[in-house]
């Protein structure tokens, strides 16, 4: 099979809102993104997949649109946006888009008409969402129509008295769901996709995209998200989109799914696929939950660390597109904390050390990588004290939740430093001054206090630095094709050790990580004689002992 561009890619996803403000607004923007394609070139990226930039009220930063066919004024206009592309492009830059087709915002004109019967167009946008009736009136009480939970807490129903029903929605109040039954709303949102196309972009990463489907009996059930996640039906949808829109035109489409079977994930983005041509997928993301925690439950229990599950998801993924489909490799996005303070060490002894470990343990794997901002510098989650120090709209409804089922304040307030998505969203750390170079006006969402030590610039001039081991294993990756390597898991069960086989065009590779704060001896390491330390994470080191986090990558010539 010949090679696809998107195949060797390395994409650096930018937080729009957080990544590098121009007009000193307090919010970062297109001509931001613009200012720092060179910083992101010189990390050997070459895509760069922007967080929603389309008109939106900002109840979920930008993936409740108001108006698809406009840019935030808070980013910019379509100018800055063209301007965005013609700057990359002439830098050998792809530009992706994110894609939100299961739900806009409820100020999006449709929505507007279709909540309101004595609006003109009522009739034709009604049904372009999801309307209940509620379920009965018991004591004069009206019922919600089922009892499921939305992702951000809270039921997924919201009464509108203008129409005496309900309507659906599975994130905020804000983002009520489309409905993918109505084929005229599908015509309206293709040619919307095709709009973008003719302009120019790269590609999609495609929002929520196993939702579009639910099950319109509407049976009870707690949380219920079988009834609007992954159901057959949806396949259809996105291959109407694959086969007319995404493939004619050579892009990259990412399809986001969590949970997906590997049977299902071929279907998504095997290489025969029409729908996408690659997925992500979350099985290595939340390896350390506790079950047993009711009070903030879910995600949001913070356990043990099961690094055979960390690696046997990854290894489990390798093999279902091996010779099959591109994989992806990403340690986070912008809705989990931050990896470093996740997977790793954000203490002042331990954070260089981990941050260099996760990224061995990552990024000599086959497949495209997916680096999140700041990942490259190893930034942490935040320090917030109060409850209106965070941003997400996810934040307000679940720590409701946590208070009502029994939580304390600061219990609740612990469950949000360790696992809010606004870890990842904090502003970019260019450098040690006020706003650590993000703007010189107030942020959007406080600067992490730590840019005094964790920012760009500093680490830029020291070439041992986590920002240069990046750049050193991207290059890597390219040098040696690594995005296409043969791989092999050793030790899958082992509770510290992360340990694999790579081999690249001319050399074979094997990495060896602590994967924990404990010495771990490993007596069996995989490498005979003739392999030669290539790089490692710190000076001093007896053959089968590793410190905490120790990491170290071996080669041989074949
Ligand atoms: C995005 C989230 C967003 C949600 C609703 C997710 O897949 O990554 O940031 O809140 O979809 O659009």
């Amino acid at each position: 099979m010949t090679r696809k561009w998107w195949q060797d890619a390395v994409i650096y996803q930018v937080y729009l809102r957080s990544f590098n403000d121009s007009n000193n607004d307090g919010i970062g923007d297109l001509q931001g993104v613009i200012e720092k394609l060179p910083y992101i070139k010189s990390l050997g990226a070459n895509t760069v997949w922007i967080s929603p930039h389309y008109d939106s009220p900002m109840d979920d930063n930008g993936y409740d649109v108001r108006d698809f066919f406009k840019v935030s004024e808070d980013y910019g206009d379509l100018d800055d946006f063209k301007a965005l592309l013609d700057s990359a492009h002439d830098q050998g830059i792809k530009i992706i888009i994110d894609l939100v087709l299961n739900h806009t915002s409820d100020e999006h004109p449709w929505f507007e008409a279709a909540k309101d019967p004595a609006h003109p167009k009522h009739e034709k946008y009604h049904d372009y969402y999801i309307w209940q009736p509620p379920k009965d009136m018991t004591d004069g009480v009206q019922t919600l129509p089922t009892n499921w939970r939305s992702w951000f807490g809270g039921p997924v129903w919201e009464y509108n008295a203008l129409t005496h029903s309900y309507y659906l929605h599975i994130f905020s109040k804000k983002m009520p769901d489309l409905n993918w039954r109505n084929k005229n709303m599908i015509q309206d949102m293709m040619a919307m996709i095709q709009w973008w196309i003719d302009l120019g972009v790269d590609g999609f990463r495609v929002d929520a995209s196993n939702h579009l489907e639910k099950n319109w009996d509407f049976p009870d059930a707690y949380p219920g998200y079988e009834h609007f996640s992954s159901l057959p039906k949806h396949h259809d949808y996105l291959k109407l989109l694959g086969e007319q829109l995404f493939f004619p035109n050579n892009l990259m489409t990412i399809g986001e799914s969590g949970g997906a079977s590997p049977k299902e994930a071929l279907q998504y983005a095997g290489f025969d696929s029409k729908e996408f041509n690659m997925l992500i997928q979350f099985g290595h993301c939340w390896a350390d939950i506790d079950d047993a925690n009711h009070i903030t439950p879910g995600k949001w229990a913070k356990g043990t660390i099961n690094v055979p599950h960390i690696k046997q998801s990854l290894a489990h993924w390798i093999n279902v597109f091996e010779d099959k489909g591109q994989n992806t490799l990403y340690w986070h996005n912008h809705d989990h904390p931050r990896v470093v303070s996740h997977y790793g060490s954000d203490t002042f002894k331990t954070h260089e050390i981990s941050a260099k470990m996760l990224a061995y343990s990552l990024y000599l794997l086959p497949g495209t990588p997916i680096i999140y901002q700041g990942e490259e510098i190893g930034m942490t989650n935040v320090d917030y004290q109060q409850l209106n120090d965070f941003r997400d709209v996810e934040v307000y409804t679940e720590y409701a939740n946590f208070i009502q089922l029994g939580a304390t304040h600061e219990v609740a307030m612990q469950a949000l430093r360790d696992r809010a998505r606004d870890n990842a969203r904090s502003p970019m750390q260019w450098d040690n001054t006020l706003h650590g170079g993000f703007s010189e006006y107030t942020p959007w969402m406080a600067t992490n206090q730590n840019k005094d030590f964790i920012n760009v610039r500093q680490q830029e001039n020291d070439k041992n630095s986590i920002l240069n081991t990046y750049r050193n294993l991207i290059a890597l990756r390219k040098s040696e094709d690594l995005a296409f390597a043969k791989t092999q898991f050793y030790d899958l069960d082992h509770a510290q050790s992360f340990h694999y086989q790579s081999k690249g065009k001319y050399h074979t590779y094997v990495v060896i990580s602590n994967f924990s704060d404990q010495t771990m001896v490993l007596n069996d390491l995989k490498i005979t004689d003739d392999y030669t330390l290539y790089l490692s994470n710190t000076r001093a080191q007896e053959r089968n002992v590793f410190k905490p986090y120790e990491a170290r990558i071996y080669r041989k010539k074949h």
